[in-house]
């Protein structure tokens, strides 16, 4: 479908762009919805991201997805943030509204649809390892503790981080505690990788392997969940899958973090179909 005068306009900065695949995933619904709207890559300096994020709303954009290096900025550009990216000090999404700019940190949402995806609407009574500490670990901890997790367990490289992070979300309800190599931890339902160990493209040297803990995971009932989705299948999700635990790779958080920014940008909600993660499985094989 053709533009017309009135189309929404939203898209994707990032330094580089190249490698996003939300262009892919947004233009998907757009094509699906019949949308008068476009979502374009916008290969955006960090020197340059400040004004451009000032200027964009004046030519009529609706809003930005923000990838690396600009997600600490965006958080200090916006006028205004939802409670995830307070809680996790991160924004992914941007909304330019009225002369305001609202920050949020849609990767939590996004999280939670890939759990309900997966069939677990609660956690709670159950228990959670997470590994890595970085900004990814913040928004899978926050969605954790949403679901009522009783038990999130944090292993890291750098333990002071895993501390940390521990600090930052311990509520009442659910307990978060940083754990060390060779802890015993006893029963767990949730492995989450939230690290880049595993990733194409990353060093897969001798330092790049999660601390090693012990504990129980019952086959046919536990998870072993990747944030990373190239390659779909990471060697995390392999290891565990052969152990016969159920496995969740990290397509899915991708779609779901989409779904609230399309809907505050476009105005529909969008549905996540398998038609559309086929979609976007054929674009990860290149
Ligand atoms: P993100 O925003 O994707 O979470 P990040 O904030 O840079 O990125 O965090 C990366 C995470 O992957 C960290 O937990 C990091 O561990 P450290 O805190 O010790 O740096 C983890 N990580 C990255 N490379 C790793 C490796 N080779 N071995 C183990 N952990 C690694």
């Amino acid at each position: 479908m053709s533009l017309t005068g009135q189309a929404k306009i939203a898209g994707v900065a990032g330094w580089p762009v190249g490698h996003s695949l939300s262009p892919r995933l947004h233009g998907y619904w757009i094509a699906e919805y019949k949308l008068d709207a476009a979502y374009i890559p916008l290969p955006i300096r960090p020197e340059d991201f400040a004004p451009a994020v000032a200027l964009l709303p004046k030519l009529g954009l609706r809003g930005l997805n923000v990838t690396i290096p600009h997600k600490e900025a965006a958080f200090a550009l916006a006028t205004e943030q939802d409670e995830a990216a307070k809680a996790t000090g991160a924004v992914n999404t941007l909304i330019f509204e009225d002369g305001r700019i609202v920050g949020k940190n849609t990767d939590v949402a996004g999280v939670i649809g890939m759990l309900h995806d997966a069939g677990i609407a609660t956690l709670a009574g159950k228990h959670a390892l997470v590994y890595g500490a970085g900004g990814a670990a913040r928004a899978v901890v926050l969605a954790l503790t949403k679901l009522q997790a009783a038990q999130i367990f944090i292993a890291n490289r750098t333990q002071s981080k895993a501390q940390d992070l521990a600090k930052r979300f311990s509520i009442p309800g659910s307990a978060v505690v940083a754990v060390s190599e060779g802890t015993e931890l006893g029963n767990v339902d949730v492995l989450i990788n939230t690290t880049s160990v595993g990733m194409i493209g990353k060093d897969a040297g001798e330092n790049a392997s999660l601390p090693a803990l012990r504990f129980d995971a019952q086959p046919g009932s536990a998870y072993a969940i990747d944030i990373v989705y190239r390659p779909l299948e990471t060697p995390f999700l392999s290891k565990h899958r052969k152990a016969g635990l159920k496995i969740v790779d990290g397509l899915g958080m991708l779609l779901h973090q989409a779904v609230p920014a399309f809907k505050a940008w476009f105005g529909i909600e969008p549905k996540v179909t398998p038609a559309l993660r086929a979609h976007m499985i054929e674009a990860l094989k290149d």
